[in-house]
């Protein structure tokens, strides 16, 4: 193996900051985080990619300066893609196993997985992920791995992600434009879950919240699977406008007090504690409790908890949460968030921080790079049972479409 496919990288496109994670493979488990660079987001909004020339920008700066600290070039990333238009639903395939000696085999496998993505799509949407969740081998259920086992039947119950073609359309776009091909385009919180979460989580069961500034992300695990996804619009840029509305000031100040002062219950706060705000015109300042401050970083988050309370009940696996929650993304970073979304879930509740790397790993210690180290672990087969092939239909669907773009060209 060469050095070049030692090398990994991931670039998280997210609402407020765009960042890149190099890193390098050894062949075995061990991943070494070689460089990481952050650029503010500036053309995207809630997930989603509104303005090319702007991502361009942002992708370039952030993927620069992880190539300077990493002393390596990258040609290729695994991009995480989110956004209100990323829907999931369940669905099945059926296949009949028709060899001499009716041994399943790892094609009889795709071709029932193949069957199961099989579905009535828009004309506007596609596949981004595939995920089995188990098999049933005539009528045993419940299989994990049906490879070497002997039936007539396999079924697969697979979870599938689809999203809005324009959007990751938009999203590979600004990604090539900064010259750079995608490997593939992996759902956020599916990442995210992949850098955060331990194995014996997913297994028990437990629910991925990926809260950053534009998107919140659920990814919902059990007995090692996926079991249900979503994508909600709502995040810490809410919180942090609420806070420029209630203290009158601007929204940087807003964002600088709430990252410094604010915590995420006001019974948390001590009795005495003030905090000086200015001005929306920056002419004056106040004095302003602390527990002001975090009363109304509460009502949000109470509203945002709850919201997120009752997509994982409709994912139906609220009770076999047997790990609970864990929290990670920006706003897992808000002092008391864990001990809120315990109340509100009902539930025990972690912050979630990216593991298993090595090398730069203290640079990657904060929950807003969840995504981006996720992205750089996906593909290992330690990813566990929502481990893939090495290429989803989106990416397929753009190496197509270049491919015939460039056969046009070639033409006239
Ligand atoms: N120390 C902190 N305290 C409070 N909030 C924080 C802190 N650090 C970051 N945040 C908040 O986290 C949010 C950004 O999180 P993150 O970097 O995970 O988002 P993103 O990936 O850019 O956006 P998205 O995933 O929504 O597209 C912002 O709202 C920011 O204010
Ligand atoms: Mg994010």
């Amino acid at each position: 193996m060469t050095e070049r496919f030692n090398i990994v990288a991931g670039l998280d496109v997210g609402t407020t900051k765009v960042c890149c994670v190099i890193a390098k493979r050894d062949g075995g488990p061990a991943v070494e985080v070689l460089g990481t660079g952050l650029a503010p987001s500036l053309g995207s909004k809630r997930g989603m990619v509104v303005n090319i020339e702007s991502t361009v920008q942002s992708v370039v700066e952030a993927v620069r300066e992880a190539e300077q600290m990493a002393g390596v070039e990258v040609g290729e990333v695994n991009v995480g893609i989110a956004g209100g238009h990323i829907k999931s639903m369940n669905s099945k395939g059926i296949v009949a196993i028709s060899s001499a000696d009716r041994e399943i085999t790892q094609k009889d496998i795709e071709r029932c997985i193949e069957q199961a993505k099989a579905i009535a799509l828009p004309v506007d949407r596609e596949v981004l992920h595939v995920l089995p969740k188990e098999f049933a081998v005539d009528d045993q259920r419940a299989i994990r791995d049906p490879r070497g086992m002997v039936a007539t039947r396999l079924e697969a119950d697979v979870h599938i992600v689809t999203g809005a073609i324009t959007s990751a359309q938009n999203l590979v776009r600004s990604v090539n434009r900064a010259d750079l091909k995608v490997a593939r385009l992996v759902l956020e919180p599916l990442a995210s879950a992949r850098a955060v979460l331990t194995p014996d989580e997913m297994e028990l069961g437990v629910a991925l919240v990926d809260m950053g500034g534009g998107t919140t992300d659920v990814a919902v695990f059990h007995e090692g699977s996926v079991r249900h996804t979503s994508v909600l619009a709502v995040g810490g840029d809410q919180i942090t406008r609420d806070l420029a509305v209630g203290l009158r000031t601007p929204r940087l100040a807003a964002e600088q007090i709430k990252q410094k002062y604010a915590l995420a219950m006001a019974s948390l706060v001590d009795e005495d504690g003030v905090v000086e705000v200015v001005d929306v015109g920056g002419r004056r300042a106040r004095m302003i409790d602390r527990s002001y401050i975090a009363e109304i970083v509460q009502a949000r988050l109470e509203e945002i908890i709850t919201l997120l309370k009752r997509e994982i009940n409709e994912s139906g696996y609220a009770d076999h949460l047997a790990a609970g929650v864990v929290l990670t993304g920006g706003c897992a970073n808000l002092e008391g968030i864990a001990e809120l979304g315990e109340q509100i879930f009902n539930m025990p509740t972690r912050i979630g921080v990216p593991l298993g790397v090595t090398g730069l790993s203290d640079s990657v210690a904060d929950p807003i790079f969840a995504t981006g180290v996720g992205l750089i672990l996906y593909d290992l087969p330690e990813g566990g049972r929502f481990h893939e092939g090495s290429d989803n239909d989106a990416v397929i669907f753009h190496k197509i479409f270049s491919q015939m773009k460039s056969w046009m060209e070639n033409i006239f």
